[in-house]
């Protein structure tokens, strides 16, 4: 998974010869799991066919106001395209292109679009190295990063014409790069840590048994996707669990005990800006493990365990800890051991679960959550997807440290 995945990117091709390369940035977008459709100007068809870019796209290209190809003349809407992505790019950006989308001379769909687009717009110039130079075009370029669009430089090197100097377009790759990075630094986030705790823990008793809880890791997984997805870099600690946390955002390290979970966390706490203890985490572990199988043998049999360390309310002790959310199953009384645990923790925010609503708590795919603060303030949430859950938490994190 990459920052491209699940984007909707409008790829606008205007008539110039490095058109050509908007086959390769048409393939990396696609493999990079972007939906990626493509609109050419009337120019950029004598350089590059709609056949080959419809199909690298998997889309069909879109080059007029009203779809030739089609027996009901449908219009190509391009108010609905320009809503429906997420960034355009355009490239090659010609410099006639550019002149019109500075003055606005809507005379083909792709300026049209480029016109009612409301998300970010990149545009790659490729032009003669005069041409790139000229006044004219220089202008141009500020009057576009004035609108907020971004400009991806062209390189130096040998051009079209055979004189050699800038005005080549990037690299597709290097296109690819540029977009990468200002996704990444568009992200609210972006540059934020946090570490997670989430699933059970098993503590073992022999090399075959452990005492365990139910719980899956979904929450603490909702949690680090929500993060992840607004830009920060997240450590996620994960007691054994078969949930997936694939995310180019998401370093996930896989402990199995409570000591362990313990360790690892100990180790990555500093410099962290969040720390969420979702963990549902052994309180006791048997005092041995046997290195061979318990055999059974007496009616019955008595385990001696001892304390694990509180991870939660060690981190809570620090002098310079994050800002720290932690979470509370309760079953009876939940507000008063909640109040009492947050305290004990000394957590910024503590979300109160109680196995006494239906949907809440462990394996499910719902959740119901009490915010609890500093000051004694708990506020409800109706039952909702862990999903929205974890936004709601996150939505509360960003609100108290921003
Ligand atoms: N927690 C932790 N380390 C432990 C026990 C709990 O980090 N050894 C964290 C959990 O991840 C959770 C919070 O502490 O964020 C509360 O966990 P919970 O099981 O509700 O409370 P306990 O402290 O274990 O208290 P009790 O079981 O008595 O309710």
């Amino acid at each position: 998974m990459n920052i491209f995945s699940g984007k909707k990117i409008l790829l606008g091709v205007t008539g110039g010869i490095a058109a050509y390369k908007s086959t390769f940035l048409t393939r990396l977008l696609v493999k990079a799991g972007a939906s990626v459709r493509v609109i050419l100007t009337p120019a950029a068809r004598d350089f590059v066919t709609p056949l080959t870019l419809s199909t690298l796209s998997k889309n069909p290209v879109l080059s007029s106001f009203t779809n030739e190809d089609d027996d009901n003349d449908l219009w190509n809407n391009h108010v609905d395209l320009g809503l429906w992505a997420d960034l355009m790019i355009i490239a090659p950006a010609t410099a006639n292109t550019m002149s019109k989308m500075v003055t606005g001379n809507i005379d083909n769909l792709l300026l049209a679009v480029y016109s009612s687009a409301k998300c970010p717009v990149y545009f790659a110039p490729a032009m003669d190295l005069d041409m790139y130079k000229h006044p004219s075009t220089t202008a141009n370029f500020e009057k576009l990063a004035s609108y907020g669009n971004y400009m991806i430089p062209a390189g130096d090197g040998e051009l079209a014409s055979g004189l050699s100097g800038k005005g080549r377009m990037a690299e597709p790759e290097e296109i690819m790069s540029f977009v990468g990075k200002q996704l990444e630094q568009d992200l609210p986030l972006f540059g934020k840590k946090c570490l997670i705790t989430a699933g059970p823990t098993h503590e073992s008793l022999d090399p075959v048994r452990f005492i365990g809880n139910h719980s899956t890791g979904k929450m603490g997984m909702a949690l680090a996707h929500n993060l992840a997805n607004r830009g920060a870099q997240v450590i996620l600690i994960m007691g054994p669990s078969s949930v997936n946390s694939e995310h180019y955002f998401i370093h996930r390290i896989d402990v199995t005990s409570a000591q362990e979970m313990y360790d690892t966390v100990h180790k990555h706490i500093a410099h962290q800006d969040y720390a969420i203890f979702s963990a549902a985490v052994a309180d006791y572990r048997p005092a041995t493990t046997a290195d061979q199988k318990i055999k059974k043998s007496a009616d019955t049999l008595t385990i001696e365990l001892v304390k694990n360390p509180d991870i939660l309310a060690s981190v809570g002790a620090m002098e310079n800890r994050p800002f720290l959310v932690g979470f509370a199953l309760e079953t009876e009384n939940e507000l008063e051991h909640a109040f009492a645990k947050a305290k004990k923790k000394n957590t910024d925010l503590l979300i109160l679960n109680s196995m006494k609503d239906k949907g809440a708590g462990f394996g499910t795919d719902t959740n119901k959550i009490t915010m609890i603060d500093r000051l004694g303030n708990a506020e409800v949430f109706p039952l909702k997807s862990k999903e929205l859950v974890a936004k709601d938490i996150i939505d509360e994190v960003i609100k108290r440290t921003q």
